[in-house]
């Protein structure tokens, strides 16, 4: 066994710093610390991939604490959330006046990150225009506020995040390659819950001792439970299983059952929610009009509850939001 797999021989934590510990002890989390071992205490950008729920927010948390900028500020910025007219105001701030609405001068997240460390979060989200001009902030590490003539140099370290693949998204013109090979210098891929052994047991056990740890009562899992979480593909990864964990404890008494909240979140198995199980798409189909089919779909089966159909699609539930959004937009100009 060599030195950095010892740190986390077991069972360990990761990082050993409070609050939010990257918890594993699956063979591959203990690959995944091993990378954030190396990577931490360098100026390296990563680029975390892996689906929604799997821990890349932090693990991305983790790195920085790993770093020389832990002192410094972590800032997450979600880019699938910002409409695409505010991101570059987000990113870089603006100065007072420099449009209208613009009432004071605001400082963006890479001023807000200055010293630390910026997530930038759902990064093939961007549009590609602003994927253009982070790749220019990236390599001379210069940036204007929107209306500024006054450049800001940017002491701030990178780390990007995304649930697609980034290959991927090259191939779909989402992502600009040369931003991909910018990013992805250190690549890290968070993998699914399912793939993680007795990490759910060891997750399931770790978030019902936190909320033990402030209730008066002690709750424990059911044997079944414990069938249950074996059982269960967790679509919706560690988020689900926290969020599923807290449902439970809140509606049980002193022993708590999993099988009746997650039967009917489950995108696999019986239709329980009523909506269609399947789509039939046919070969040639717009990608745009096979995604809105898919996600039409998917809140369908889960009657409406965005939270389960994010989930269940592998995206954040602001993307989610967007995409609506973006869908009753371009109904409202094709009804105008
Ligand atoms: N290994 C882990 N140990 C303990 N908690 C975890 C772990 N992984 C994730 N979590 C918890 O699960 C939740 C989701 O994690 P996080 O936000 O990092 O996921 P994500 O991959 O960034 O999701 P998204 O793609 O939707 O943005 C958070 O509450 C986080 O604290
Ligand atoms: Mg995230």
């Amino acid at each position: 066994m060599n030195a950095a797999r010892d740190t986390f021989a077991k069972p360990r934590i990761f990082p050993l710093v409070a609050p939010s510990p990257l918890l594993g002890n699956s063979e591959a989390m203990h690959e995944v610390f091993r990378l954030i071992e190396r990577v931490g205490p360098t100026e390296a950008s990563v680029l975390l991939t892996g689906e929604s729920g799997s821990g890349k927010e932090l693990a991305a948390q983790s790195i920085h604490d790993r770093s020389a900028r832990r002192g410094g500020p972590f800032i997450a910025v979600n880019c699938g959330a910002i409409p695409a007219g505010l991101i570059e105001a987000e990113l870089f701030g603006y100065e007072k006046g420099s449009f209208t609405g613009a009432v004071r001068a605001h400082a963006g997240v890479f001023e807000r990150a200055q010293g630390g460390t910026l997530l930038l979060d759902e990064v093939t989200e961007m549009p590609l225009d602003m994927q253009t001009r982070l790749l220019r902030v990236l390599e001379t590490r210069k940036f204007y506020r929107v209306g500024a003539s006054t450049e800001f140099h940017s002491d701030v370290r990178v780390i990007a995040s995304s649930n697609r693949c980034p290959l991927q998204a090259v191939q779909n013109g989402q992502l600009r390659e040369d931003l991909l090979y910018r990013l992805a210098v250190f690549p890290i891929d968070l993998p699914p819950l399912r793939s993680r052994g007795n990490d759910v047991e060891l997750l399931a056990e770790h978030f019902l001792a936190e909320l033990n740890a402030d209730s008066p009562v002690e709750k424990r899992l059911s044997a079944l439970a414990r069938m249950t979480l074996k059982q269960h593909t967790w679509p919706g990864n560690v988020r689900e299983l926290k969020n599923c964990i807290e449902r439970a404890f809140i509606l049980g008494d002193q022993v708590l059952e999993l099988a009746p909240l997650i039967q009917s979140s489950s995108a696999k198995g019986a239709n329980v929610d009523g909506g269609r199980e399947r789509l039939d798409i046919r070969v040639g189909s717009r990608i745009y009009d096979m995604e809105r089919s898919l996600i039409e779909a998917t809140l369908d089966y889960f009657k409406g509850n965005k939270r389960r159909a994010a989930d269940a699609l592998g995206c954040s539930l602001k993307t989610l939001y967007n995409k609506l959004n973006g869908y009753s937009q371009s109904q409202e100009c094709a009804s105008s």
